[in-house]
């Protein structure tokens, strides 16, 4: 097939941060219309940012991107290696960092494409200071990325996330008790917020809004003396209490580890000691991140995936493919560069929960 003329001849692509469904439908978005459109080299990139520091890279060819569309995880492995660690920007070059740069020029690359989250984004942005031609992809099920409206593997979780609320209304409801779900979420609240509203979830509790134990008994209380038997109390694992929010960050992850293994078993303790009511917890965990992805993510990771590719062929690097209203554009590599996207607490989804009567926890 006659392919189109490219800036870009060669490129490497890794995956880093948690893994997600969705990933290897971006991977195969990439792949597919780099090599089919614009005859691109494409060499894979082992884990993360730790194969560019170890050089565990291999040639990428159409059978490697080839039935993919529909596969949980990364075929590439993934890691949460950071090569500019916590040192601040007066610091030497670390090692890593000239290892990946070494490793960069080694393999003769035009350009080099992260798919990640808000830490990959990051690294990927210090890396073009540093000289690389870079191109991010922006995947996560947090949603928490600054410049695009929507991440892929978000709307994945949402779905196992509701699923697991549906679950929990049934048992809760036969044992008449409260059951406290925590979902993933440890710096923003979209996920616990959305499926708290898809599931019904009668109180959601999310980082952004810190919770009063008080107005949570008063909330389930007032439940059952209308005659609720049961409730479902939906918690994001960066919940926290009021008291938390007033601690610096140093002082709140010390008082968090001495308060049991996740925020969970901590409301479900402080409600049933609050109330008298009997409640269990259960935390989702990893199923949030694993399985095939939901049709949604595999159009908006295919998208961006094909996206990248067109800033590939322009030689238009330094950029972030995004999702903005309905569209796919892209931003500088500096607009999610060290940020979080919260959740607004003037959010229309938050006014929606409360309009059906859900308690965020502060009232
Ligand atoms: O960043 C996505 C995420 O799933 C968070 O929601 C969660 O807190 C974190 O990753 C877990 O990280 P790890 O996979 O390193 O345990």
């Amino acid at each position: 097939m006659a392919v189109t003329r490219s800036v870009t001849k060669r490129f490497g692509i890794l995956t880093a941060g948690g893994d997600c469904p969705g990933l290897n439908a971006a991977i195969r978005g990439v792949c597919r219309a780099a090599h089919d459109r614009y005859g691109m080299e494409i060499v894979g990139i082992a884990n993360g940012f730790r194969g560019l520091i170890n050089d565990d890279t291999r040639v990428l060819k159409p059978g490697d991107f080839s039935g993919i569309l529909t596969l949980g995880g990364t075929i590439l492995g993934s890691s949460r290696e950071k090569p500019f660690g916590p040192t601040d920007k007066d610091e030497p070059e670390s090692e890593k960092v000239s290892a990946i740069k070494e490793t960069y020029s080694k393999l003769k690359l035009d350009c080099l494409v992260v798919i990640g989250g808000n830490g990959t984004n990051t690294t990927g942005c210090k890396l073009a200071r540093e000289g690389l031609n870079i191109i991010g992809l922006p995947k996560t099920i947090d949603n928490d990325i600054v410049g695009t409206d929507r991440t892929f593997g978000f709307h994945s979780a949402l779905s196992i996330g509701t699923e697991a609320i549906d679950r929990l209304h049934s048992t809760a409801q036969s044992h008449s008790r409260v059951i406290v779900i925590e979902l993933m979420g440890h710096k923003a609240g979209w996920l616990a917020l959305y499926a708290g509203v898809a599931g019904g979830g009668d109180i959601i509790l999310i980082p952004e809004i810190p919770y009063d134990i008080r107005a949570i008994s008063h909330h389930l209380e007032k439940r059952a003396k209308s005659g609720k038997t049961f409730s479902i109390v939906v918690v994001a694992e960066g919940a926290m209490s009021v008291k938390e929010s007033e601690m610096d960050k140093k002082d709140r992850k010390k008082y968090r580890s001495e308060m049991g293994p996740s925020v969970a078993y901590r409301v479900a303790r402080e409600i049933q000691e609050g109330t008298g009511m009997e409640t269990r917890a259960t935390v989702l965990g990893y199923m949030q991140r694993g399985g095939i992805p939901s049709a949604s993510d595999r159009v908006l990771a295919t998208s961006l995936g094909t996206a990248a590719v067109e800033l590939l062929a322009k030689g238009n690097y330094g950029r972030m493919v995004a999702l903005t209203g309905n569209d796919i554009d892209s931003v500088d590599l500096s607009v999610p560069e060290g940020k979080v996207k919260n959740v607004p607490i003037d959010h229309y989804m938050i006014d929606t929960a409360k309009a059906v009567g859900t308690c965020m926890g502060n009232e």
